[in-house]
């Protein structure tokens, strides 16, 4: 630093001698280079703050884009259904829960179908409170028990003349290998055996009331999932998740295709739908490590769709008017998806309607074909000394008893 210093204010021409000491600073301090490095310094502060906060938006805009994306569409119309009838299985938490909120605040007379009558009572209470309605009832419901269903049934007739709506949501996913009151598989028992029970009885109420809908709630896990004839109970080998859930998932699927064309022309249609990865407390039965649970529940805070998410495709399925004459169709994210062949499979479907049909205790709906008996490929899958074929010859009479018209 050798060159002169002029000092502030010294504009006469008076020069400084370099290294005199004379400017007040120390030989070889610049206080001009300090100025510029302090103006430079505090730009590069004021730089790096922007860029920060600029960083922080762009990331709180990208993770609020990706968590629109993950809560999916909702359904936006907002049609009322005052009077409406309704049925919602297994709607003391979760999906159902939030759907009978929904279907409340637009007016519905709403049965809550739980297993768990306390449980249900106290989202009864909160879902009353909320949406204003006192139309809302509390009914036992265990869908792992063929004569809980025929019993509420049995009571539902009694009360009501009409069903507008059923909605087939309960569900049980992975869990351990479990038997249902009547001998058969926990989850092929819960999620399809006990449904389709529960839609048949009530097929001729929801007839009655066309133009009327049944809503079946059945997951992407479908596509893991095969009708295992040889093994349908699981009593060879059991697989939680890949194996029970998913084939019970699928057989909701099968289910729905087949009633769509059983329902044909009645004004009653039938769709089902993946409701997509949803924070509920299905996965109460997960089994891994404690830190596997906390880093998933965590994780799923902001991963998972909200329970009311979750709820907008059976909400569209249940409530858009534009779908009155859509029936048999998969919808995920509130869209129609294509299925893969297995789901489409009507030969399977035929088999599993024919082996249901049996292991529920009703007579068959149509002749048997030629070639296979009215046991599907005849075998005894799941059907215990307890609870299956034998019981379901005896279920025949309470059956007939519920007044059921399977025309
Ligand atoms: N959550 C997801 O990511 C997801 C993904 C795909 C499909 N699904 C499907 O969505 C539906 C709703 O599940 P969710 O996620 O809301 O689960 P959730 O919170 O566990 O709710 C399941 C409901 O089903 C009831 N339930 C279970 N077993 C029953 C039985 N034997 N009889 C009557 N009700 C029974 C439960 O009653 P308790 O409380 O008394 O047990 C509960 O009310 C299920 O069919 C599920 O397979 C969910």
């Amino acid at each position: 630093m050798s060159e002169a210093v002029t000092r502030p204010g010294a504009g006469s021409g008076e020069e400084t001698q370099p290294g005199s000491g004379s400017s007040g600073f120390p030989p070889g301090f610049d206080p001009t280079a300090e100025a510029t490095e302090k103006t430079l310094c505090f730009h590069g502060f004021w730089a790096w703050l922007v860029l920060l906060i600029l960083v922080v938006i762009c990331t709180a805009v990208i993770m609020w884009l990706l968590r629109k994306c993950i809560q999916g569409p909702a359904y936006r119309k907002a049609n009322r259904i005052d009077g409406k009838v309704v049925i919602v299985t297994g709607c003391n938490t979760g999906i159902g829960k939030e759907t009978v909120l929904e279907l409340a605040k637009r007016g519905a007379r709403i049965y809550m179908a739980c297993r768990d009558a306390g449980r249900c009572e106290a989202a009864r209470l909160e879902i009353m409170d909320r949406s204003h309605n006192q139309q809302l009832f509390n009914r036992t419901l265990d869908l792992g028990s063929l004569q809980s269903v025929r019993n509420f049934v049995e009571r539902f007739k009694a009360e009501e003349t009409k069903l507008d709506l059923l909605i087939n949501n309960a569900g049980v996913m992975a869990c351990p290998r479990t038997l249902t009151a009547d001998g058969y598989e926990q989850q092929l028992g819960v999620n399809h055996l006990g449904h389709f029970l529960l839609t048949n009885l009530l097929l001729d109420r929801l007839k009655q009331s066309s133009p009327s809908r049944i809503v079946v709630v059945s997951s992407a896990a479908h596509l893991f999932g095969r009708i295992n004839r040889e093994d349908l109970m699981s009593e060879k080998s059991y697989g939680k998740f890949f194996g029970a859930y998913s084939q019970s998932k699928l057989a909701n699927i099968l289910f729905t295709r087949k009633l769509s064309t059983i329902l044909k022309d009645t004004g009653v249609t039938v769709n089902c739908c993946h409701p997509g990865v949803v924070r509920t407390e299905l996965n109460r039965h997960f089994s891994g490590p404690a830190w596997m649970k906390s880093v998933l529940q965590t994780g799923s805070l902001y991963f998972f769709k909200s329970p009311r998410a979750g709820a907008q495709t059976s909400l569209r399925l249940a409530l858009d008017p534009g779908l009155d004459k859509t029936s048999g169709g998969y919808y995920s994210d509130c869209m129609r998806f294509p299925l893969v062949p297995w789901a489409t499979n009507t030969d399977t479907a035929d088999w599993l309607w024919r082996e249901s049909e049996r292991l529920v205790g009703l007579p068959p709906l149509e002749a048997p074909r030629n070639g296979n008996s009215a046991n599907g490929n005849g075998s005894a899958n799941g059907a215990n000394g307890s609870g299956g074929a034998a019981s379901g010859a005896r279920d025949m009479q309470s059956v007939e008893t519920v007044v059921v018209s399977r025309s």
